[in-house]
């Protein structure tokens, strides 16, 4: 399997280093684009294969990762040659499969994807969308993705709120984590150790709900005991607007992407 890597940035560098470290790909077979090739030496030094031509790059490769910015994708992929049978998955915030599949081609299977930062650390959440490919074809999309987190697909015009609810969710999530720390800080801990229960607490929350399958309230039930204390926090922010101000967040992020 060789695949390249057009926009060796914040993204497609998470991608390539995480790839490489899931062993899914040899680093030597994965080859990363960008026009100040020398931003990403450091790649080469660990195997990669770095190279400023996108043609050179997309060459005999099974699949083609794009991770330019939105307004380059046009015109960096009008340049590229690619070949029937090549697979493209754009990363690329906002711009629709009708288009790319224009721009890549005819012959060429195409696909989004919608990654968030936690790739860095292959732990993100991956939203894939694609329309009529090959079952193969798919499944290899998301086994690659499965090597940097979880993935999932989803019907394209979700797209934008996958983004919201996924990369977007990240910096929601991290508001939390902050908040909880600065109150555990007022309550006794220390910076760092506040920040180390919070972390761990919030992890060890999303692995009870993924593997138990339960709704948050039933594990809600399971930790507030009448007139306890946990109840008695809970409705204080609720008394506060949490539920609210978290769902008027995430559709003011929707409502702005939307514009
Ligand atoms: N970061 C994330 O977690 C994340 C999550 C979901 C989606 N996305 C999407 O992924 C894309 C990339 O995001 P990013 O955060 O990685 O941005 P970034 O760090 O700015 O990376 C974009 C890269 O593209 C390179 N580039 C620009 N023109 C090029 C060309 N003609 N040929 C080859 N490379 C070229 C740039 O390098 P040079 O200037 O040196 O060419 C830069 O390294 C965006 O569309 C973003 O919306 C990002």
């Amino acid at each position: 399997m060789k695949i390249a890597i057009i926009g060796g940035g914040n993204l497609g560098s998470s991608i390539a280093s995480g790839l490489a470290a899931s062993r899914f790909v040899d680093a030597k077979n994965i080859r990363i684009t960008r026009r100040n090739v020398q931003m990403i030496q450091h790649l080469k030094e660990k195997g990669f294969q770095i190279t400023n031509d996108n043609n050179k790059a997309v060459k005999g490769a099974d699949v083609v990762i794009l991770a330019v910015k939105p307004f380059q994708a046009k015109e960096v992929l009008e340049q590229i040659h690619l070949t029937q049978g090549q697979i493209l998955v754009s990363t690329v915030t906002g711009v629709w499969l009708r288009d790319l599949t224009i721009w890549a081609g005819a012959g060429i299977e195409v696909f989004r994807a919608m990654p968030n930062t936690a790739i860095a650390v292959r732990k993100s959440m991956t939203c894939i969308a694609h329309g009529k490919v090959q079952a193969a074809s798919a499944e290899l999309v998301c086994n690659l993705f499965n090597q940097l987190g979880s993935s999932v697909v989803i019907d394209e015009k979700l797209m934008d709120a996958a983004t919201v609810v996924g990369a977007c969710g990240i910096a929601y999530v991290m508001r939390f984590i902050r908040a909880c720390t600065q109150g555990g800080i007022q309550i006794g801990f220390s910076a760092q150790q506040a920040a180390l229960i919070v972390e761990h607490t919030v992890n060890g929350a999303a692995a009870l709900l993924l593997e138990n399958s339960t709704h948050p309230e039933q594990e809600i039930d399971k930790v507030t005991t009448p007139r306890g204390c946990t109840i008695a926090g809970l409705n204080e922010m609720e008394h506060y607007g949490f539920s609210s101000a978290v769902i008027k967040g995430l559709t003011a992020s929707y409502d702005k992407i939307l514009e």
